[in-house]
């Protein structure tokens, strides 16, 4: 198979953790037989920097003509008081509504051998395997009118809320679709108690849901659900939720890993697949090895899976992280900074040689 990947660095540990990635897929493809073909574009703050844009159009044309995107983070101190047209979120936000990317998937797993490394007990985490399915291409990030002016007792501020009734209904059939495939439970979380778009998404998940009899539906307010999320995680299977509700969501259910920097995301559409850590760019440890670019893999191997169809190497490189863990192997996230712990290039490279031996065959599942 020959497949085009367009890596976008960006910022903080994203050049780090990208490298690693890349380094990845070429080994996945010297074991498997396979040709990625990397082109890399800018984005987000060192694209300010660089083109005076976070979303330059030479960025969008290469992701344009790739078979999948593989993106690092975006965000620092240093673009914080840009004006929003060159803030690097703004080049996030507007590449995934460029490439149409409406549903945002977020496994959430925890490594048997990362159990301890959670700040919740053992028994809270054990048997938790859920995936957080957040729409990612409306809502609030995008309603129209927002914005800031001054009116007769201040400033005023707006964002809007806006849905369509496609775009409800598109994304509850994604996660629909990806329960029938696992344990058949979706939970749709909404504030259907106070919010009108809240209301609307519920009718629409009921309707969809008469159209999988296989699969239960339950609704849970998104205030029972942060609280669910730590009281009770192993409860859930297929989180579906709107686009704001799903970040602050995501992020808690992180911490059920032990770390952030274990959560891998994808975001699809009809074209290309966008790929990224869900961490953010870490200004504070950016340059100095210490990132983990084990979230960075884990969205490779969604890649293989998802945008390239390959099963098989996508297990290889879930496994190989696993297999990793096991003999103990941290970076400085997991042992909470105390040493040892490897490098970044290291646990890259661990990974990497388990891929290439096949050392990580005899491994067991998770938790
Ligand atoms: C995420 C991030 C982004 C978001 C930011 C950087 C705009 O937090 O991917 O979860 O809120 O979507
Ligand atoms: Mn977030």
């Amino acid at each position: 198979m020959e497949k085009r990947i367009c890596v976008l660095p960006g910022d903080g540990i994203g050049p780090e953790v990208t490298a690693e990635a890349v380094k990845l897929l070429e080994d996945v493809g010297r074991r498997f037989g396979h040709r990625f073909d990397v082109v890399y574009g800018d984005v987000g703050g060192s694209a300010v920097d660089e083109h005076g844009t976070p979303l330059p159009a030479e960025t969008l044309a290469a992701c344009d003509t790739s078979d999948a995107v593989l993106l690092g983070a975006v965000g620092g101190p240093k673009w914080d008081r840009e004006p929003v047209e060159r803030r690097p979120e703004t080049g996030l936000l507007g590449l995934r509504k460029h490439l149409g990317v409406y549903a945002n998937l977020r496994p959430v797993k925890v490594f048997a051998e990362l159990a301890n490394a959670s700040t919740l007990k053992p028994e809270v985490l054990a048997g938790i395997d859920l995936v957080i399915v957040r729409e990612l291409t409306g809502g609030l990030y995008f309603g129209q009118p927002r914005g800031r002016q001054v009116g007769p007792d201040g400033v005023e501020v707006v964002d809007t809320l806006k849905y369509t009734e496609h775009e409800i209904e598109r994304i509850l059939v994604t996660a629909f679709e990806i329960a029938r495939l696992r344990r058949k439970a979706v939970t749709s979380v909404d504030k259907a108690n106070v919010l009108e778009s809240s209301r609307l998404w519920r009718e629409i998940a009921e309707r969809v849901a008469d159209r999988y009899p296989d699969v239960k539906l339950h609704h849970v307010l998104v205030d029972n659900a942060a609280m669910q999320l730590v009281k009770k995680p192993a409860q859930f299977d297929v989180i579906v939720t709107e686009n704001l509700f799903g970040d602050i969501l995501s992020d808690e259910a992180a911490m059920l890993t032990g770390s952030i920097g274990m959560l891998p995301s994808a975001s699809l559409g009809a074209g290309p697949g966008l790929y990224e850590p869900v961490h953010g760019s870490a200004p504070d440890i950016a340059g100095k090895g210490l990132a983990n670019p084990l979230a960075t893999f884990l969205s490779v191997a969604l890649m293989l899976r998802h945008s390239f169809g390959l099963q098989q190497e996508a297990d290889a490189v879930e496994k190989a992280v696993e297999w990793v863990l096991r003999q103990g192997w941290r970076t400085a996230d997991l042992t909470g900074g105390q040493p040892p712990y490897l490098t970044t290039t290291e646990m890259g490279d661990r990974v990497r040689d388990a891929i290439l031996t096949g050392e990580y065959e005899d491994a067991k599942d998770a938790v």
